[in-house]
């Protein structure tokens, strides 16, 4: 039987190969570094597997990696027009970059998309890069680093995409499908619930770090009164319980007006099957997504997981989020934590949602699969929440396995029992999540790198 000690110089050492360096400097980590499978692009470092690999990092005062990639994809933020992609805002964030070297040079290359399978927007990046330069400032105490010119004028770049005016009635975020974690079709374009916790991250980080200067404080208005609209949409609109349902249950059709019950037009028929028997009585979740005539019921874990950490789900919303978990153990993490979404969806569905996606066949991959990474979501959550002993529960199952089966990438099968059919071995973020997820534990006090406080004035600052 191995100890944990030697679990966690495995997952170190694990780690520390999958650094990538630019200039003999520790930039990033590649996706995966798995010796058996095409790497086609889990060579590079994807900016939202290396949040997972940065907290690592900055929990273990390992710092100067993190600085680097701030620094480096930054500089790789704005870019040219690249074959038939048209050029998005100056403000989108690479999915991912890589280092290509010749004639003794290397030169960093980012991918925004234009590469990608599906060639899928990733706008989860640029929400991601801001919550991270926070975690890097809390960890270090190094405010001068955001209050550069350069760093400022990133996030304002960023909030000037994220808070243009659209064709939109919603403070909630529009996006394709595929814009995040889930980067391929799967029926999450929209409003998704995992976009939106993430806008309000970076929001809630971005309200931290601006200077006033130079037109920062338009800037801090502007945040802050998004972070008001949207912190009350989602917790009133997308919030799910059993007393929700019933109110959805006999809801009326066709209202028209200000004053009236059922604004976006939810018919009781959507409601799915499966959710009348599923949902506890004392549990409840924000919905996957919402938009005229849809609400998506299907439970998502990083949205709701994250939705805890930033402080979009009220106090009272965070702890029915985990009675759910604790309740529905063996659907959401059973044989590792946890599930990415929860239920698949299959046949006709899964013919017209995924357009008969094989990767993402029911209970696989992004279809309800169960993602190791979420780990460390679920352990910082447990930890805000006060429940520890979820946390502790899912980490033993994680550690019991995940070094054997050589840290895959996604788990398959109704309550994860299988290794993810096409899924890596060597998978950076899964290493990572359990490496997060124990310090956490070993030290709560990590938790302020991504958490953030209940702010109720932000909920009472409605235009
Ligand atoms: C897959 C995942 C995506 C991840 C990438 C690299 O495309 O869907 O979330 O960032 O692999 O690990």
């Amino acid at each position: 039987m191995r100890t944990n000690n030697n679990l966690v110089n495995e997952a170190w050492q694990a780690l520390e190969n999958s650094i990538i360096y630019y200039d003999g400097q520790p930039i990033g980590t590649v996706a995966a570094h798995d010796p058996e499978m095409d790497a086609l692009n889990y060579d590079q470092c994807f900016v939202r597997d290396f949040v997972s690999s940065a907290l690592a990092f900055l929990m273990k005062g390992k710092v100067e990696i993190v600085r680097n990639f701030l620094i480096k994809s930054l500089a790789l933020q704005s870019h040219e027009k690249q074959m038939d992609c048209f050029k998005p805002g100056p403000g989108l964030m690479p999915a991912s970059f890589k280092v290509e070297s010749s004639n003794n040079e290397q030169q960093l290359i980012a991918d925004f998309g234009e590469q990608a399978i599906a060639r899928v927007t990733p706008v989860d990046s640029s929400l991601w890069w801001i919550i991270l330069l926070r975690a890097y400032v809390k960890a270090t105490g190094d405010k001068a680093i955001a209050q550069q010119t350069e760093f400022q004028q990133g996030i304002k770049l960023i909030l000037d995409l994220c808070l243009a005016h659209r064709f939109e009635m919603f403070p909630t975020m529009l996006v394709p499908d595929g814009a995040f974690m889930i980067d391929r079709r799967l029926g999450v374009y929209g409003h998704p619930l995992e976009i939106q916790v993430l806008f309000y991250g970076a929001l809630r980080a971005a309200r931290e770090l601006l200077l006033p200067e130079n037109n920062g404080e338009q800037y801090l208005h502007d945040v802050d009164r998004r972070l008001g609209a949207l912190g009350y949409h989602v917790r009133e609109y997308y919030w799910l319980d059993l007393q929700r349902l019933n109110e959805i249950y006999r809801y009326k059709g066709e209202e028209f007006g200000k004053e009236v019950a059922n604004k976006f037009n939810i018919y009781a028929e959507s409601i799915p099957a499966w959710l009348t028997e599923w949902l506890p009585e004392n549990g409840g979740y924000l919905a996957g997504n919402l938009g005229p005539g849809l609400m998506d019921f299907r439970f998502f874990g990083l949205g709701n997981l994250m939705a805890i950490l930033v402080s979009l789900a009220s106090e009272q919303e965070s702890q029915k989020i985990m009675d759910l978990i604790e309740q529905r153990w063996h659907d959401l993490i059973g044989h590792m934590p946890m599930k990415i979404c929860f239920p698949a969806v299959e046949g006709l569905e899964w013919r017209i949602i995924t357009g008969s996606d094989p990767k993402n066949i029911p209970w696989s991959y992004h279809n309800g699969g169960n993602w190791p990474v979420l780990l460390w979501m679920l352990a910082a959550a447990a930890q805000k929440t006060g429940r520890i002993e979820l946390a502790q529960k899912a980490i033993e199952i994680a550690q019991n396995r995940l070094s054997e089966d050589q840290w895959p990438e996604y788990y398959d099968g109704k309550n994860g029992r299988l290794i993810g059919k096409e899924a890596r071995k060597y998978q950076t973020w899964t290493i990572a999540g359990l490496l997060v997820a124990q310090e956490l534990i070993a030290n709560p006090a990590h938790l302020e790198l991504i958490s953030f406080e209940e702010n109720t004035e932000l909920m009472t600052c409605l235009i």
